[in-house]
């Protein structure tokens, strides 16, 4: 028998025969039946109700995954400057980050001067942004970026400096001229006017301008976007800010998880940025943000310092098996499917992923160091069906066959990740 995979060569089970062809039966050929699994490619499983999925999108053509990059704001708030997103952009380079994915360099609140100019335009900042917008984002295209830009569907932004209500087609079009490629459009002193009147003027005069423009609502979910901001964003704010504590973390990671239905390639539920290296969590706390962050097909923006990283942080930023779940083409939010403990502490999350596999997240949320199992019947997996488990943080295979569960030990706050690949597969030996 020639050398094939492991899992074949292990296991040579016949569950069927069909029309395979003898050419291909030949060599002993491993092949998947799509049959015994969930048909994630339509997707539509109950465990993970698609019902809604890509129903709404806007169709710009951004967003086939969910956005990467960084900002501002979780680190540097308004203490920003022109000097501060180059350093940025450089290290965005230097670390390898950009290389990964992480290519949108947004900057938020503060960048625009308290006034518009007498023909009734936002203004730089003159003193943080002395070149201006067009130079910065050149600066960044050059080196293979995009530039990401903030404003508020408000008479001012949360920091009072000129919001776009009722000048968005100027301001859009001043965005386009600089070269903007990506809009945060926050909620701040909205006059009390619904999100669903004050969002699709700004997505009308993106549109209008010719340049294609990444359109992220951050309405902080107060008006149940994922009910109809797939038809306006690209993404769109399911929560209240995050702030670097596992409590705000947890409490975002839960809310956010109501909307996975509706998420879809095109439009995104957004839990808000990435905490990852800003001081306030564990290394453990960190990895599981960034964990669950990535099977939600959250946006993953990265919020600390890049310019000034740890080893620790650049590892959880960095790891690319995580980041390949995120960047999944199927596209589906993985949710919360099961839990177990004190105030529901034991948790596992899952989600479909191309090529018949899931993601896996089991998330100890508990104060001590506990025994997690994830059960085929809570990821809609037949109990007979084996599967290898692949470990995305130890970058390891633990398992050829595990059948109709898996457990392991995870220590207080931390997670463990994994891919599980159906291998109840058919080899031919003819
Ligand atoms: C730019 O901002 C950074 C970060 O807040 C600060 O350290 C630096 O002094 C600022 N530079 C200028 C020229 O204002
Ligand atoms: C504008 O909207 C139309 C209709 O949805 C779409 O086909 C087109 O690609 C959009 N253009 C831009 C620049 O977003
Ligand atoms: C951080 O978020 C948590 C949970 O939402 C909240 O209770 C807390 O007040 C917030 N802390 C700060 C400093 O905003
Ligand atoms: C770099 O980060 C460390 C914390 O990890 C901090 O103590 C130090 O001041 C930072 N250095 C700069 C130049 O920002």
């Amino acid at each position: 028998m020639a050398k094939v995979n492991q899992v074949a060569s292990i296991r040579i089970v016949i569950l069927y025969l069909s029309t395979i062809s003898l050419a291909i039966a030949a060599r002993v050929v491993p092949v998947l039946v799509p049959s015994l699994l969930p048909n994630y490619d339509k997707p539509n499983s109950k465990i993970f109700d698609t019902s809604k999925y890509g129903i709404l999108q806007l169709n710009n053509g951004l967003a086939q995954t969910p956005q990467m990059g960084w900002n501002s704001w979780n680190f540097f708030a308004c203490n920003i400057n022109e000097t501060v997103i180059k350093e940025t952009a450089d290290a965005l380079i230097s670390t390898g980050l950009a290389d990964l994915g992480y290519v949108y360099l947004n900057i938020d609140d503060c960048w625009s001067a308290a006034r518009r100019n007498s023909k009734g335009q936002l203004v730089p900042d003159p003193k943080a942004f002395p070149s201006g917008i067009k130079v910065l984002a050149d600066y960044v295209h050059g080196k293979g970026l995009k530039l990401g830009i903030y404003s508020d569907a408000g008479a001012f932004t949360c920091q009072v400096r000129p919001g776009s209500l009722h000048h968005e087609n100027d301001d859009a079009e001043l965005f386009a001229s600089w070269g903007v490629d990506y809009l945060k459009y926050d909620n701040c002193f909205n006059l009390g006017i619904k999100p669903k009147e004050r969002y699709p003027p700004m997505r009308n005069a993106l549109n209008a301008t010719g340049r294609i423009i990444f359109y992220s609502l951050c309405e902080w979910g107060v008006d149940d976007p994922a009910l109809w901001a797939g038809k306006v964003g690209n993404s769109w704010r399911t929560t209240d800010d995050i702030n670097d504590t596992w409590a705000s973390m947890t409490t975002i990671a839960d809310l956010n998880d109501k909307w996975a239905a509706y998420a879809g390639p095109g439009g995104w539920n957004d839990p808000d940025m990435l905490e990852v290296g800003n001081g306030g969590m564990t290394y453990q706390e960190y990895r599981s943000h960034f964990s669950i962050w990535a099977l939600m097909k959250a946006p993953l923006l990265i919020g600390c310092d890049v310019r000034n990283m740890t080893a620790e942080t650049l590892e959880i930023l960095s790891n690319k098996e995580v980041i390949a779940v995120n960047q999944d083409p199927l596209g589906v939010q993985g949710r919360k499917v099961y839990v177990a403990g004190t105030d529901d502490c034991l948790q596992v999350w899952a989600g479909p992923l191309s090529g018949h596999r899931l993601v896996i997240v089991l998330w100890n949320r508990c104060s001590k160091p506990a025994i997690i199992t994830a059960g085929w019947d809570a990821l809609g997996l037949e109990s007979s069906t084996s599967v290898s488990v692949r470990d995305l943080w130890k970058h390891k295979d633990v398992m050829g066959d595990a059948v109709a569960s898996f457990s392991t030990q995870v220590d207080s706050h931390d997670c463990e990740m994994y891919i599980l690949t159906p291998q109840t597969a058919v080899s031919y030996e003819i």
